[in-house]
């Protein structure tokens, strides 16, 4: 059964999975982490961060590896993920540039990206892969009808994500349509993942997710494959369970 932990703020739950990573970090100080963008996990690396300030971490040997980017962006680009990452984190937190893995947005061969990323991904085992959840389930850029044997490669976006991230873009004017992620697979293949969802615009697909038997059509609850994932919810988006 999955570990469900339920924290009565959206704040309590991102301590929980900040926690979680000094942990991970305290023991192995050399691990690599599986990190995730979106609206979610900002309160988690603002905590890292205070962390770090506090000289109560080191981030120095960790090498990070992310989960997806949208197609068409440089890394300088306000909008991509990877700009993301070195604002919430990277830029404040120690890292060494070095052992910091991202995809290349900007590729003009994206297949030939997907397949350079694959490698990475491959070349060493997640010690702890974060997640977010999309509204229809995704996890990652793993979409609706992803399947459990779903590795690294370009996806279309689908109409819901696209409205999703609308809100959350800084000089774009439109989502791109394309993007590279991990797969579900390759999701699976982390040592220990944590999940959090908050709000309630979560609350279904963290039902479907816990609730439901595995489905392509919600890719998060393929993660009842994996011996250890922890699901850290707030009230709301636990509402439904
Ligand atoms: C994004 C990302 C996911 C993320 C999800 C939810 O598009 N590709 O990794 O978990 O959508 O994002 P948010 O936390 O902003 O709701």
């Amino acid at each position: 059964a999955p570990n469900v932990t339920i924290m009565p703020t959206t704040e309590d739950a991102s301590q929980t999975v900040a926690d979680m990573f000094l942990a991970t970090v305290r023991t192995n100080p050399a691990c690599r982490l599986g990190l995730a963008t979106g609206q979610t996990p900002r309160r988690i690396y603002a905590k890292l961060v205070d962390a770090v300030r506090a000289g109560r971490i080191s981030f120095a040997d960790v090498e990070t590896i992310n989960l997806d980017e949208y197609c068409g962006l440089p890394a300088a680009h306000p909008d991509s993920f990877a700009a993301y990452m070195h604002r919430e984190l990277f830029s404040s937190a120690g890292f060494d540039a070095a052992k910091i893995n991202l995809i290349d947005g900007a590729a003009t061969d994206e297949a030939a990206e997907a397949v350079r990323y694959a490698n990475l991904v491959r070349s060493r085992p997640v010690d702890l892969q974060l997640l977010g959840i999309g509204t229809n389930g995704h996890i990652g850029f793993n979409e609706p009808g992803s399947s459990a044997s779903s590795r690294v490669r370009v996806v279309e976006l689908s109409k819901e994500t696209l409205a999703a991230n609308q809100p959350t873009l800084i000089e774009l004017h439109e989502v791109p349509a394309r993007a590279i992620t991990m797969g579900i697979a390759d999701i699976l293949d982390a040592r220990k993942i944590v999940i959090l969802a908050t709000g309630e615009a979560k609350a279904e697909a963290v039902r479907r997710s816990l609730m439901e038997h595995p489905d392509d059509n919600c890719p998060a609850s393929h993660l009842a494959l994996h011996a250890d994932v922890h699901w850290v919810l707030d009230q709301a988006a636990a509402g439904l369970l």
